[in-house]
């Protein structure tokens, strides 16, 4: 299974902290904010992974991760020239995921909850059409809204209703089989002029072939797309990093208890960077 991280976009509603480097590099409580979508897909047990961003940041992200050995991944990158659409992702990931099942994660989504990972591995071993995951919302009408039947079958996908038929807004984590880059290729611009993701999802719909998991109301799914979510997501993990001890989305952390990495390894990057409180969090993880 391969994963893809996109990480494009214009950030129009962050300016001007977006004016010269992309939302996802801006800190949510002292990590860059795609260190969360990338453990998400460490978390399903994907080690391999293309980040896709515009060719200005492109750089950065290289900079950044590098090759992915250092944790145990193989993360290539490939440009988005201009977001033209969450679904093109998929087409410039094309070479990347071609005959495979893939994980398409959103690089400004944030989950976190008891079992996630549980949960992403069991969704990813039994991928068949296409895996959604459903977090209820207060206001549905902002969000594409997914409704199921008992079994979790997707029945409607409603894209920013006035009505909507049910309360759970469909995240940034897309799962799909083999199918996907042929029905990528048919669809089409929306009247915005992006490819949309939700016609993705809509023609595994009506394949009969979409499944919506429901991210119950115990865990979070955080926005951060304006300043006061922004501001708010990071609050929300300082507050659970520092009540609990542990951090979230750490993605030396994640490696490491995937198995992508030894106890070797981890301390030697907890060293690199032992005049930080990350890296002495990395060398408590390693027993003396
Ligand atoms: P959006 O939040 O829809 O857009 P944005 O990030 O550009 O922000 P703003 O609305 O403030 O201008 O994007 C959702 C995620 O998808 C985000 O992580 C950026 C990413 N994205 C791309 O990488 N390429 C695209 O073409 C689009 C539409 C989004």
């Amino acid at each position: 299974m391969k994963g893809i991280l996109l990480a494009g976009g214009s950030g129009t509603r962050l300016y001007p902290a977006t004016s010269v480097i992309t939302k996802h590099l801006l800190p949510v409580a002292a990590k860059p904010m795609i260190f969360y979508p990338l453990t998400v897909l460490m978390l399903a047990g994907i080690r391999d992974i293309l980040i896709i961003s515009s060719p200005h940041d492109l750089p950065r992200f290289r900079a950044l991760f590098k090759d992915g050995s250092h944790l145990g991944l193989n993360i290539s990158y490939a440009e988005q020239r201009e977001p033209k659409g969450i679904a093109e992702a998929l087409l410039i990931g094309a070479d990347h995921i071609r005959g495979e099942s893939s994980v398409l994660a959103l690089g400004d989504n944030i989950f976190h909850g008891h079992h996630f990972s549980d949960t992403l591995q069991g969704a990813a071993r039994e991928v068949e059409g296409c895996v959604l995951f459903g977090y209820p919302v207060h206001d549905p009408e902002r969000y594409g809204v997914g409704e199921t039947d008992g079994d979790g079958r997707l029945v409607s996908i409603e894209e920013k209703p006035e009505k909507p038929r049910s309360n759970r807004a469909i995240t940034g984590l897309y799962m799909y089989d083999h199918q996907v880059l042929d029905i990528a290729k048919n669809i089409r611009p929306s009247a915005r002029g992006e490819l949309e993701i939700t016609d993705v999802n809509r023609e595994y719909l009506a394949r009969g072939q979409a499944r919506l998991i429901n991210l119950g109301r115990g865990f979070a799914w955080l926005d951060t797309g304006t300043p006061e979510a922004l501001m708010q997501a990071g609050l929300y993990v300082q507050t659970m990093e520092e009540r609990q001890g542990v951090r979230i989305a750490c993605p030396e952390e994640v490696a490491l208890r995937m198995g992508f990495i030894d106890l070797e390894q981890c301390h030697r990057l907890g060293r690199q960077n032992a005049g930080s409180a990350y890296g002495q969090y990395l060398l408590s993880l390693v027993p003396a």
